[in-house]
């Protein structure tokens, strides 16, 4: 079956699904995306991912040209087209195409573009049944890393060097030591006390659906948890860790830099959030959460 892609008020084959050489998003990274997970051909938290969609474009000042429920069903009928029962939906959208030159251009109508693609279910509960490598790196990106932009060349280089390392993710370390996130996910440890512990909200880090889901979880199960700073060497001290993201879930991290955490396998807390993230996404898919996901420093 061909793959169809949204494009400006239209569902293409990818053959000739194109945007204009000069759209801003390409010249300037000058756009926002989401990525939003999709179980049985629904939507999982789509409430929390158009709201963080509505917040980058507000940061930007770039208007959506079209309601929220428009947008919506625009998703829904990609995934539908596309025949993805089990995978997830990429919606972007850039200030739009014009001459190139660096403040805003005038009456220009913003880029939305929406692909859906299945995803490897099987392979990513293998995955979280080992768990998976993280190395270090230095975390090189601009100052507002609360927006979700397309300027993901930071990201990219450190998923890169994770890959030639064997990893599967990589942490990204502040100036001060400290590890902001993963290259595409959000970064959490356990301490010996068994408080989760992951970076609160700031311009520092995206805010993840994934994380709030995990933090409301985690209160329901009676976990403590802390949301602030830590370091490289209370990561490699932890009991546990684990990245979250919506194509990861809740993913057990089990070595960083080659050193083993905790005893070398997937925590007993890490196991147990991914099993419980994964009946609430199978129960919040089409719907909302049943509480309101903050992703914005307060
Ligand atoms: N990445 N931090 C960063 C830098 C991210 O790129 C992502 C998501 C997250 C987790 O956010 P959420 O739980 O809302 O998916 C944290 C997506 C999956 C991506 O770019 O593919």
């Amino acid at each position: 079956m061909s793959r169809v892609a949204y494009v400006n008020g239209r569902y293409l084959p990818y053959a000739r699904a194109a945007v204009h050489v000069e759209d801003r998003g390409f010249q300037f990274a000058d756009g926002v995306y989401e990525v939003i997970g999709v179980l049985g051909g629904q939507l999982v938290d789509a409430d929390g991912h158009v709201d963080r969609l509505e917040r980058s474009l507000k940061e930007l000042r770039i208007a959506l040209p079209m309601s929220r429920g428009a947008l919506t069903a625009v998703m829904a009928e990609t995934v539908r087209r596309n025949r993805v029962r089990d995978g997830l939906i990429y919606i972007q959208v850039t200030r739009g195409a014009a001459k190139r030159e660096f403040a805003f251009p005038a009456n220009t109508r913003p880029t939305v573009v929406a692909i859906a693609r299945s995803l490897n279910l099987v392979k990513a509960a293998a995955n979280a049944e080992k768990g998976v490598a993280a190395i270090t790196q230095p975390d090189i990106r601009w100052g507002r890393c609360d927006i979700k932009t397309v300027g993901l060349l930071a990201a990219a280089l450190a998923k890169q060097a994770a890959k030639e390392a064997g990893a599967y993710e990589a942490w990204l370390v502040d100036r001060d030591g400290y590890v902001t996130e993963g290259s595409s996910s959000n970064a959490w440890i356990v301490t010996k006390d068994n408080v989760l512990v992951t970076r609160a909200l700031s311009k520092a880090i995206l805010g993840g659906i994934t994380r709030s889901a995990i933090l409301e979880l985690a209160r329901r199960l009676g976990m403590k948890v802390e949301e602030r700073t830590f370091t490289v060497a209370e990561a490699l001290e932890a009991k546990e860790a684990f990245v979250t993201s919506t194509t990861s879930f809740v993913m057990p991290i089990v070595s960083l830099d080659g050193k083993p955490i905790g005893n070398g396998g997937p925590g007993i807390l890490a196991s147990k959030l991914r099993a419980a993230y994964e009946a609430h996404a199978a129960t919040h898919a089409a719907g909302g959460a049943d509480w309101q996901a903050p992703f914005i420093a307060p």
